[in-house]
């Protein structure tokens, strides 16, 4: 089966890519480079040993994408490329808005076009809003995203449900990711973001390898066990996983799934067990809460496991392990 995967060279796409090619699916990556680096390649080259397709090319080039499905007559579609900074959407929302949304036409009309009948499209738990109901089941309330970013998150998903009512061979499989963490066991592959990270575990990564002084805290008052944010914390390496039976899963039409541990973690929780995993110091400080926060969001996995028959099975040790061996191998100790 050949599978043509955008953003392939980022975090969770090229450990998508990692899994896909381990289980002899053939490969082609649609990239930019907006938000990856060209030696992620041969990284993964390294890891699997085996070969595979880049176009480096925009998917929200519509002329592009119809060459490449010419050419190369794709059976399935994984779409990760997207933008993806929270505060930046928020500030450059056009832009966000444009380029997540234009890339998901243009694949719609290449697959009607190219006769590709499945599409496994990269959501976030985001689309829920702040939730009613802990934990998050797929039959909850979607909406109220607060930012562009997550708008763009929902909107796909309606696009894509459209999608496959008005073409009824037509499947998709949306995959709410919670929070991914972790790199790659090698070390070889992570998640590397540009300039000053925002998301929490990139952040405390850098502060314990002392390129940045410490963590801010963002609020110590929240209704939670220890008044700091509770989030599903998930390996991406299970996440990748994920995505293979969901290429697996023989579904008509579109279906979604919670990919989560099931697990909330408290940012405290999280500090605290990266010392001691990695014994190495994270200094923070309290500060006020981040505009747009929740204080709580963890998933019900288990419509995941009785339908796909998928299970995260990495726990949260392994995450701190592996996304402290990726900075160190990194910065090459
Ligand atoms: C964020 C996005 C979400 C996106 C996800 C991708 C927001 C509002 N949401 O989720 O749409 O899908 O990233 O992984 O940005 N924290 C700190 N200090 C920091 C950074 C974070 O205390 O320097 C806390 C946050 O307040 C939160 C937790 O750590 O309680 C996790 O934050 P983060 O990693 O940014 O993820 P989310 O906010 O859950």
């Amino acid at each position: 089966m050949k599978v043509l995967v955008t953003g392939g060279l980022g975090f969770i796409g090229s450990h998508t890519v990692v899994e896909l090619l381990n289980n002899n699916y053939e490969v082609v990556v649609v990239d930019n480079l907006y938000n990856s680096s060209i030696d992620v390649v041969d990284k993964i080259k390294i890891i699997t040993g085996r070969d595979f397709k880049l176009y480096q090319e925009d998917v929200c080039n519509k002329e592009k994408i119809d060459e490449i499905f010419n050419m190369e007559k794709p059976d399935a579609v994984i779409h990760f490329a997207a933008y993806k900074a929270v505060g930046e959407s928020v500030n450059k929302p056009i832009m966000y808005y444009r380029n997540n949304l234009v890339s998901t036409l243009n694949l719609c009309e290449a697959m009607q076009k190219y006769n590709c009948k499945k599409i496994v499209f990269s959501s976030s738990a985001t689309v829920y809003g702040n939730p009613d109901v802990l934990p998050i089941t797929e039959e909850c309330r979607v909406g109220g995203t607060t930012n562009p970013y997550g708008s763009t998150k929902l909107m796909n998903e309606m696009i894509l449900k459209d999608f496959t009512i008005a073409n009824d061979d037509f499947c998709a499989v949306i995959l709410r990711y919670f929070n991914p963490i972790g790199a790659h066991e090698s070390g070889l592959i992570g998640e590397k973001p540009n300039g000053i990270p925002n998301n929490l575990m990139p952040y405390i990564v850098r502060v314990a390898s002392k390129e940045l002084k410490e963590l801010s805290v963002f609020g110590n008052d929240y209704p939670t066990h220890d008044g700091t944010g509770v989030r599903d914390y998930i390996h991406v390496v299970d996440l990748a996983k994920g995505h293979l039976k969901a290429l697996e899963y023989n579904n008509r039409g579109i279906d979604y799934f919670n990919l989560g541990t099931g697990i909330g973690y408290s940012v405290l929780d999280m500090i605290n067990t990266f010392e001691r995993v990695n014994k190495v110091k994270v200094p923070y400080k309290i500060v006020d809460r981040r505009p747009g926060d929740i204080a709580e969001c963890y998933a019900d996995p288990t419509k995941a496991l009785k339908v796909l028959g998928w299970k995260a099975e990495l726990g949260i040790e392994d995450m701190m392990r592996d996304s402290y061996n990726f900075i160190l191998k990194q910065k090459g100790n």
